[in-house]
């Protein structure tokens, strides 16, 4: 069993300082989650419920300061962008809720997802604001 779900690679930069640590970590917060899950069980629902609050709202937090810096970039994909983080953030708390009333959860599962939706919309959607962002300072 590898220590991590998933390393963190250069190729997920979009080179503004500010996004690029929060998206770092982003992939600890997962890879920590995914951590806390290994155990099984209990412990692992435990695990899971005292930190999925503290992940949201760092997900949130990250969220609302890409979207400010979208913003002041008259990024044109903006509202999609920020549609794409409502419904992540609306699916991830509903797999949560459902997580908790659920006996025999699988923690390592939900750590999955988070970590394909996180590492895709690095690929795939942030990565379309780049030349939009380039140049804009904080
Ligand atoms: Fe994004």
């Amino acid at each position: 069993m590898p220590d991590t779900l998933v390393e963190w690679s250069d190729d997920f930069l979009v080179g503004n300082a500010q996004i690029d640590e929060q998206h770092r970590e982003l992939v600890r917060i997962t890879n920590d989650f995914w951590a806390g899950c290994q155990t099984g069980g209990i412990i692992a629902k435990v695990s899971f419920l005292n930190t999925i609050q503290g992940a949201v709202h760092y997900m949130k937090t990250h969220f609302a300061a890409e979207e400010a810096i979208m913003q002041r970039a008259g990024y044109p994909g903006y509202g999609d962008h920020k549609k794409q983080h409502e419904n992540f953030v609306a699916e991830v708390l509903r797999q949560a809720n459902r997580f908790e009333e659920e006996d025999n959860p699988n923690p390592g599962k939900f750590s999955e997802f988070l970590m394909d939706w996180i590492v895709g919309h690095i690929a795939r959607s942030d990565k379309q604001y780049i030349p939009f962002i380039a140049g804009l300072e904080g």
